[in-house]
């Protein structure tokens, strides 16, 4: 597998991307949360292969991406001023407003909901792309470029990997993957995602209701939300509109994940190592006398933000070595690491009971 590029897109590249894009094109972009996998979110044909090349069911909608300054009321009604001090305080960043879709917004980018997300991205690449692109009068519908289900991407390689695709040789097939490679005609590189998990969701669309509500926690804060509007967005009840990002099972790496409290670490891990077993340890304060049996692992910084950074790279990392469990010490449960364990939880999401039959066999 080759090694991410250290470059990243040039002028021409971004030129050349948005005219794939005009053209109804798909192209992979980075922003500071995650890679995106993008289209013109005003052709309803290009958002068609958004979903195709993920195998992303169709009742989930896609975010619109736009550029600092864009015209919210070209894309949504009835903002609430609250909506519009949230853009004030947070945007171009890691935060995505769930606003009601103006009717110009395809079906295919809604899913048919009344409402559409909206998010304006920091990435410096991101922005000269949106601003390139349509003049900077468009939008981008881009949900993360991953195989749906599967771990976000934070690298450009990542997305190649996802997707089958040769590095610096775009839009090549590569084997197996021929079809989705050949939908997806350009990668543009951007280093390393800064944050790392995907924005924070709020949805403002039903603000005189049902208040601010939170549907996914992200970088952004619960807290920091409320400190601009005086409002903390709830966590979303059962009838809110369902986000892809909050079903059970997500972010997955395909070898089974489990989290272990620090205590618990120790003798698990040496009865796993007496089995046989090999195992990956994603930790984030682990002794290295503990860590000495296991087959790979990762240790992450024991800050929420420098671990959201690292997280999703170590997952698909841990998941390339071999191991038959990938073993995660268990992050601290207060609110600035919320957006963390709610990803991880989903990965973990299936792996109920692994440690005890990896141990019988
Ligand atoms: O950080 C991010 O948000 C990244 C980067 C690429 O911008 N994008 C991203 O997109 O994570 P995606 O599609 O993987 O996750 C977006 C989530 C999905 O769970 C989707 O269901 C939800 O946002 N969503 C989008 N529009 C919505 C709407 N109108 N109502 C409720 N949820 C919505
Ligand atoms: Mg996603």
């Amino acid at each position: 597998m080759k090694q991410p590029s250290a470059t990243v897109a040039d002028s021409a590249a971004i030129a050349e991307a948005a005219a794939i894009l005009e053209q109804g094109g798909l192209v992979a972009f980075p922003t500071e949360t995650v890679y995106g996998l993008g289209a013109d979110a005003e052709n309803p044909a290009a958002v068609a292969r958004i979903y195709e090349a993920k195998g992303r069911p169709h009742d989930h909608p896609v975010i619109v991406h736009v550029a600092p300054g864009a015209d919210l009321d070209y894309w949504t009604t009835d903002v609430p001023y609250e909506a519009r001090q949230l853009v004030q305080a947070f945007w171009p960043g890691p935060l995505t407003l769930i606003l009601k879709r103006h009717p110009r917004i395809p079906d295919a980018v809604s899913a048919g909901q009344d409402s559409v997300g909206m998010r304006c991205p920091s990435h410096p690449v991101a922005i000269a792309l949106l601003r390139a692109f349509k003049g900077g009068k468009g939008g981008l519908a881009a949900p993360s470029a991953n195989k749906f289900g599967n771990v976000s991407p934070t690298t450009a390689q990542h997305v190649r990997d996802e997707f089958g695709m040769d590095a610096h040789d775009d839009g090549a097939l590569n084997g197996d993957d021929a079809c989705s490679a050949a939908e997806l005609s350009r990668v543009l590189e951007g280093g390393s995602s800064e944050v790392g998990i995907e924005s924070t969701i709020v949805d403002m669309s039903r603000l005189a209701t049902h208040g601010p509500v939170l549907l996914r926690p992200g970088h952004i804060s619960a807290q920091q939300i409320a400190d601009v509007i005086g409002m903390l967005p709830a966590a979303p009840d059962q009838a809110a509109p369902r986000a892809s990002g909050t079903l059970e099972s997500h972010y997955a790496p395909r070898t089974p994940v489990t989290m272990l409290a620090a205590d618990g670490f120790a003798a698990t891990l040496s009865q796993l190592h007496a089995r046989g077993v090999k195992v990956a340890l994603i930790g984030h304060g682990l002794p290295a006398a503990l860590t000495a049996s296991a087959h790979a692992q990762r240790v992450l910084p024991a800050d929420p933000a420098g671990y959201a950074y690292g997280l999703y790279a170590a997952l698909r990392d841990m998941d390339q070595t071999g191991a038959s469990l990938i073993l995660v010490e268990t992050p601290p449960q207060d609110a600035a690491w919320l957006g963390v364990n709610d990803r991880l939880r989903r990965s973990v999401f299936g792996s109920a009971g692994v440690i005890a039959a990896l141990l019988q066999k």
